[in-house]
Formats: structure tokens, sequence, C-alpha cells
């Protein structure tokens, strides 16, 4: 069971620091993120969302196998880029329309430590970029104009609980 961390909790603004153990604490952790996208709706979770400020996270994508991505590096993005609706399970009721790269690689380890490349489009180019942000202390809402986004939290009331604990 995690406990997802709510916008606007200072953990969600800092910066994570690198993964130095593939041990089974983080595996199981990695288990359990995945686990957690299903109930929650979500199809990706980064650790600092856990309350967690180290660099690794999880993506699990319709008609997909859930990815877990540790120590990650964007090495390159296309110049081409796409607007799309996203929302974050740390900011729930949030939703709003972000233009990021529509083409991404990405370079990572997997749970157990072995590297991995991933030249990623559409939805999963798209979670990727999300999630990783959240590694840097950077939310999807801070890319839209200070307007809207003063409008959004506004209107937006943290949690008191996890919705969608059952
Ligand atoms: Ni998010």
């Amino acid at each position: 069971m995690v406990d997802i961390v709510f916008y606007p909790d200072e953990l969600l603004i800092q910066q994570s620091e690198p993964v130095e153990m593939f041990d089974g604490e983080l595996a199981e952790l990695t288990d359990e993120m995945i686990a957690a996208l299903a109930p929650a709706k979500g199809i990706g979770l980064a650790a600092p969302q856990i309350g967690i400020l180290k660099r690794f996270f999880v993506v699990h994508v319709p008609d997909q196998d859930p990815l877990v991505f540790v120590n990650p590096t964007i090495t390159e993005s296309s110049l081409d880029r796409f607007d799309y609706e996203e929302g974050c399970l740390s900011v729930p009721g949030v939703y709003a329309p972000v233009s990021r790269p529509s083409v991404i690689t990405v370079s990572a380890y997997d749970a157990k430590g072995t590297p991995f490349v991933l030249t990623a489009d559409g939805l999963m180019g798209r979670v990727i970029q999300h999630e990783k942000d959240h590694l840097e202390g950077v939310l999807f809402i801070d890319y839209l104009p200070s307007r809207r986004r003063s409008r959004l939290i506004e209107k937006y009331e943290k949690p008191l609980t996890q919705f969608w604990r059952e």
C-alpha cells in the first residue's frame, strides 16, 4: 500500500537523488507503485509522489506491460510537439493541456539494475516526460500560463484522504 503525497506538499517540489542500490526494497516499492496505479486510475507514478526523493518512477499504459524507470535520462526530444490533456495523482481533479515533445528517447535502468533505452511517442512518451519531471520537482501545472494555473489552483482542494483507497 502506498500513500500518495498531494499538492501543495513541499515534497513535490524537491529535486530527487539518484538510486544507488538495486535491492529488494526497490523491487518491492516499484511493485507496490504499479499495483496502486489501476485502483487510482493512473498511468504513472513517481517516487516523490509517495514521499521518496529518489530518481525512479513506474508507468503502466493500457495494453502494454508496466515499466520501471530508475535513474532515467531523456537523451533526445523531438522538435515536433503536441498538446495533450494531463492530470496527476498528486493534483487530483485538475486537468489541463500541456505542450511537450512528441517523441523522446530515454535511457534508464529497470528495478534489477539492467540498463535499457526506449524511444517513445504518443501516450507513452507523454507519461515518461511527466513522471521524469516529478524527479526534478516539476508538476504539469508549472507549464501553464500563470492566469490559467491560478484559476485551476483556486478550485483545487487538497484531499484529506486518498479518494480511491478502499
Ligand atoms: Ni504526476
